[in-house]
């Protein structure tokens, strides 16, 4: 196998742009591109990247650009760019959009590289689809009330499953039909393997990240809003009701490494454990994805019929040398150690598709 030469800094941005235009934002696809060619120049891109030239593609530099600016944008400091931002009623237009981010970069450059230190906190409720979905494979053995854990759970929006409302073909739903947050079209391809869990009862919600986000609190809000895209009106709409009810139901996000926190994942007789994650793999250091893989097999092999385990990974994967990253619900429960996977879903969660 060949092996593959790491992306120059610009090379990753004008890979996330082509990601931002595959996803549906034509905004963020033009701005990578601008910003990418800017780096290539040595303009005002290149002065605010300096310190953080050296992540890789996986840190999402231009994610973390782009958040920066848009909390800027967010807390009205960043001008005249504000009139090109969706999100707080402008209309993004190429040319002077542009203009007018660079110049906030030329004019403001420790103000947008305060947020370039921490990845990307985004924290998309879409994903709730795929979890839960995930949750709806699980044989009656392994169905008792879940104590939730997450890993890299940002302001800890995934950690209230049982308020989502999700609805795919042919009926099949889940979710009371007055929750708080929906989810239409949520899934495609074989729904039939989604097994109805009409009583499924949350009875602990934990989650960690390195950096949490408190979503009861103005900034905590403001920085789950800075990495919604401007310019995608259903994640807004998302985000809007998912805040609302974090204000309701709690969840406790805790700071600690990932593989510390799955240290502490314990099982208790009566209830299952579950323990899940979603885009958080790819910010990991070696000693983390380690060290939680060692966890989840500890877990796997101490579960008994009274205490069940369950794993799912919302992640991309390569499956294959000659196939393109998927993002994939892999699960591992019951006694085997056998990990399947059970679909794959758009990066924001919805809709995912099974089998
Ligand atoms: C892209 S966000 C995804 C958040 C959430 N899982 C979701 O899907 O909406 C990735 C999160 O992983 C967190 N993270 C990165 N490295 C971590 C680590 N070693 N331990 C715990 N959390 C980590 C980041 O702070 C960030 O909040």
């Amino acid at each position: 196998m060949t092996p593959m030469t790491p992306l120059t800094p610009s090379g990753a941005v004008r890979q996330q742009g082509a990601a931002c235009a595959a996803l549906g934002s034509p905004m963020y696809a033009a701005l990578c591109v601008r910003v990418a060619d800017d780096l290539d120049a040595g303009g005002p891109t290149a002065d605010v990247l300096a310190d953080h030239r050296h992540l890789r593609g996986p840190d999402a530099l231009a994610l973390r650009l782009l958040g920066a600016v848009h909390r800027l944008v967010l807390e009205r400091r960043a001008g005249v760019l504000a009139a090109f931002y969706p999100s707080v009623g402008g209309t993004w237009a190429d040319e002077a959009g542009w203009a007018a981010f660079r110049d906030l970069l030329a004019a403001e450059p420790d103000a947008v590289r305060a947020g370039l230190d921490l990845p990307p906190r985004t924290n998309e409720v879409g994903r709730v689809a795929a979890l839960l979905g995930g949750l709806l494979h699980l044989p009656d053995a392994c169905r008792r009330p879940v104590r939730l854990h997450e890993l890299g759970a940002s302001g800890g929006l995934l950690l209230r499953p049982d308020h989502v409302r999700c609805t795919g073909p042919g009926g099949t739903a889940a979710g009371p039909e007055d929750a708080a947050v929906a989810l239409p079209d949520a899934w495609t391809g074989d729904v039939a393997r989604l097994r109805p869990w009409p009583d499924l009862e949350v009875v602990l919600r934990r989650g960690c990240d390195l950096a949490p986000v408190d979503p009861t609190t103005t900034d905590g809000r403001t920085t789950l809003a800075a990495y919604t895209w401007p310019d995608q009106p259903e994640r807004w709409e998302r985000l809007r009701s998912a805040l609302a009810l974090a204000a309701r139901v709690p969840a406790a996000v805790e700071v600690a490494d990932a593989a510390d926190f799955a240290a502490s994942v314990d099982l208790v007789d009566g209830t299952t454990t579950v323990l899940w994650q979603a885009i958080t793999e790819q910010y990991w250091s070696d000693g983390t994805t380690a060290g939680v893989g060692r966890r989840i097999e500890e877990l796997l092999d101490a579960a008994t019929p009274d205490a069940p385990f369950v794993h799912l990974a919302l992640e991309p994967r390569r499956r294959g040398d000659d196939r393109p990253c998927a993002v994939t619900l892999r699960a591992a429960w019951g006694t085997g150690r056998d990990e399947r996977d059970l679909g794959t879903a758009a990066p924001h969660g919805v809709p995912v598709r099974w089998g």
